[in-house]
């Protein structure tokens, strides 16, 4: 596992008032795990556990949940009763200092040993301030600017009552059928080891001192392989070999522990026959044996009572299963306050080991400083003071812009110059709820800018700009009734869909360019939201072909959860512009991109297919026996024979309104031994009358080895600003570890033999180069 090259890159962009004055801060991060418990915390821990009941411990790993999200089947009974008992030790899904300061107060004045409680919540992309979906963050291919934004979110969090934050998600997704793609960094295994470290400590501080009041825990999920679910149906089974795990799966897991996240959350899929949340070799032999983790294990909502529908036994045995796998705490399913006093005594749980999941908990109380601080510095004018202030919208506003994928632009169509008259349209253009996106927290769509009205504002008022809907979201009763359940607040239009297009038209005859912003509703993504088609829902493209028919430019804005099909759209739309959930800021953040206020330089992070058949489809894949290389009437080769293998948009992708050049890559020495590494030099230009960042991306190919390996696999990359005309060397160390991989043994192994070096603006568009690993 490398570690982030953040001092060049934060350096830079402190120098162009771009990472902000955090980013400066972060520079010097290391990555350093969690610290072993001192001598002081294991003897405050000890003598406090001296003085606990067996119940008073089994209490401490038992997480409620208050308020109103609730995504299981249960919710908890009788909390202010069992708190004062001490039969809780964590709540889940509250905030605001005064609720927070109402519970925390009852732990510790009305329960016996006024132990403090852990407050969790889903602070996913942001708290109250809304920053763009998972997806879209990793778009930005900024590192900095990631962990500012994790860090903006983490003292929003904390100055509202929260002191653990169920982020980040770090499940590698190569399905963009399964929903909570949108919670993820996508589909490359370094990218997301980078993001999840990046998280960890803009959540937790640069050295994991969580007793600081504007710092959270964090909690990794989920553990593990959740983003293999089969056929991207949630919660369904994974399956796959160690290997793969290992090289392709894991890594982002291992390097947030390795960066110190405090907690881990079990996930509710299958691993190989065993469900993760009953999974011993995951939670204990990888988890705490292998990688040393230090932190305690929740359970994902209800996944130990799950067990069950797993088909692994009833409540006790299941209660026994989770405790004896490592699990620590169980989320809402009071699994363990019902059974583990009865396991015990039936001797299928230790009380050592019961003892073990207590101390881990009240050592995560420990390492936030709640046994000084219980109410970790909050108060209502801290609050005032942090939430959604001035400079938080700013940054907001920064990150958005830079999650944006620019997909296509023909003949400049983008930035919108001299328009005097626009036609914005389409379902989602008057949406501010949709710009918040799934698991947004706390966020409050009335703060939120829409695209219409980021638009309008950045504008100005010299520009005309209408307004129609075009075309409902979604056509689908089913679907309509159970986003309106969990809080879609679809705004459907009762008219006839011919009769909504047919109004659009009308208004885009009038206008000298259409602005089309289409895509999903914000909960046709995330839990629960898988999709089998992935295109347009509804009339959508109908109402894209209508304006299309009327000549005038077709700008297509999506706001989407996950990579979608887009053939019609990318034959025929003047430019698309995809824009993600871009969080509280959207509009604004978008209009900025629209109108070149902001020159766009994100990428995709998720290969975005051609059709659904595609899927798994990604960009670090073998190369099979049989390889197709393009020719049609190439017949027994690994390919479809109704659509080529290559996807609509690869991996890396994103276009600028700036134009970049690539020269081949130079590399320091073309024979290597064991042990060494080599620099790799490029030189990019900027070939156009702007400045424009791009990101520039090093794949490697280990092109011989005792496995097959993949075709290439992003090893680094750096996101530049390249002034207009300007062209630069930019420089790369590949390091012997990022050689490496785990062969059939599970050793992480450098092999000899050739290895191809691309370097490129996306993992399509690569030049090559190669050198030699010798013995
Ligand atoms: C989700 C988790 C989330 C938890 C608590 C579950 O349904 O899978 O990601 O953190 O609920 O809300």
């Amino acid at each position: 596992m490398k570690h982030p090259k953040t001092l060049a890159k934060a350096a830079l962009l402190v120098a162009l008032g771009l990472g902000g004055h955090r980013a400066a801060a972060q520079a010097q991060t290391v990555a350093t795990a969690l610290p072993p418990p001192d001598a002081k915390m294991q003897q405050f821990i000890s003598k406090l556990m001296q003085q606990m009941t067996p119940e008073e411990k089994i209490g401490q790993l038992n997480l409620v949940s208050v308020g109103f999200t609730v995504t299981g089947p249960v919710v908890s009974q009788d909390v202010d009763a069992k708190i004062k008992k001490g039969l809780v030790g964590g709540v889940l899904n509250t905030f605001t200092p005064v609720a927070a300061r109402k519970l925390q107060e009852m732990a510790v004045s009305q329960s016996r040993l006024h132990i403090p409680l852990i407050l969790g919540f889903d602070v996913i992309h942001g708290h109250r301030t809304i920053l763009p979906i998972p997806l879209g963050l990793a778009a930005t291919w900024d590192l900095p600017a990631i962990e500012r934004g994790a860090h903006l979110a983490g003292q929003e969090a904390a100055a509202d009552g929260i002191n653990w934050v169920y982020s980040p998600m770090v499940d590698i997704a190569r399905d963009p059928r399964w929903g909570r793609v949108a919670e993820g960094a996508g589909e490359d295994p370094y990218l997301g080891s980078q993001i999840a470290k990046a998280m960890v400590h803009g959540y937790q501080g640069p050295t994991n001192d969580m007793t600081r009041p504007d710092n959270v825990m964090a909690c990794l999920k989920h553990f593990a392989l959740y983003g293999a679910a089969e056929a991207g149906r949630d919660y369904n089974t994974t399956d796959m070999s160690r290997q793969r795990m290992y090289n392709e799966y894991l890594p982002p897991y291992k390097a947030a522990v390795e960066a110190g996240v405090g907690s881990v959350m079990s996930s509710f899929n299958d691993v190989n026959g065993i469900p993760a949340t009953a999974n011993k070799w995951l939670m204990t032999d990888l988890l705490r044996r292998q990688w040393n983790f230090l932190g305690f294990v929740a359970t994902d909502y209800t996944a130990i009572n799950e067990l069950s529908a797993h088909g692994l036994g009833d409540d006790k045995k299941v209660s026994e299963l989770a405790l004896n796998a490592g699990i620590d705490m169980d989320m809402v399913g009071e699994i363990f306050v019902r059974n583990l006093a009865q396991n015990v005594k039936e001797g299928t749980v230790k009380q050592a080991d019961v003892d073990l999941a207590c101390r881990r908990v009240l050592e995560a109380k420990y390492r936030l400083g709640l046994f000084q601080d219980p109410y970790h510095g909050i108060s209502e004018a801290r609050a005032k003071e942090v939430l959604m202030q001035p400079a938080f919208l700013q940054t907001a506003r920064d990150i958005t812009r830079r999650s944006l994928v620019l997909l296509k632009n023909d003949n400049q169509t983008l930035p919108l110059k001299n328009t005097a008259n626009i036609a914005v349209v389409g379902p989602l253009a008057d949406r501010p709820i949709d710009m918040l996106g799934n698991w947004s927290a706390a966020g409050d769509a009335k703060q939120a800018v829409s695209i219409l009205q980021g638009i309008k504002n950045v504008a100005g008022s010299t520009v005309r700009v209408s307004y129609s809907h075009g075309a409902n979201v979604t056509e689908d009763a089913q679907m309509i009734a159970r986003l309106n359940e969990h809080g879609g607040q679809l705004n459907i239009d009762p008219r006839p869909a011919d009769a909504q297009i047919a109004e659009a038209v009308a208004a885009a005859q009038k206008a000298e360019v259409v602005v089309a912003v289409v895509g999903e509703s914000q909960g046709m993504t995330g839990e629960a939201a898988s999709r089998a088609d992935i295109g347009l829902p509804g009339r959508q493209l109908d109402l894209l072909k209508a304006l299309k028919a009327t000549g005038k430019p077709l700008v297509v804005v999506l706001c989407n959860g996950r990579p979608l099909t887009l053939p019609w759209e990318n034959e025929n739309a003047s430019a698309i512009l995809e824009t993600w959930f871009g969080g509280t800021q959207a509009g604004n953040a978008v209009a900025d991109v629209l109108f070149g206020v902001y020159n766009p330089s994100g990428k995709i992070t998720m290969t975005f297919p051609r059709m659904v058949g595609q899927v798994p489809i990604y960009y670090n894949h073998k190369n099979t026996g049989r390889p197709y290389g393009g020719v049609a009437l190439d017949k027994y080769k690994s390919r479809y024979l109704d659509v080529p293998n290559d996807p609509l948009y690869p991996f890396g992708y994103g276009l600028s309104y700036s134009t970049f050049t690539y020269g081949k890559p130079s590399l320091s020495k073309t024979s290597l031994g064991q042990g060494q590494g080599l620099d790799v030099t490029v030189t990019v230009q900027n070939t156009s009358q702007r400045d424009g960042e791009e990101v520039v991306q090093l794949y490697l190919r280990d092109v011989v080895g005792s496995s097959s390996r993949p075709v290439q696999e992003l090893k680094n990359f750096q996101k530049i600003l390249l002034k207009a005309g300007e062209s630069r060397q930019v420089s790369f160390h590949l390091n012997p570890d990022d050689l490496k991989f785990y062969n059939d043994d599970l050793k992480w192994v450098a092999e000899p033999g050739e290895f191809e070096v691309m370097t490129g603006s996306n993992s399509r568009d690569v030049q090559k180069a190669s050198f030699t690993l010798t013995k």
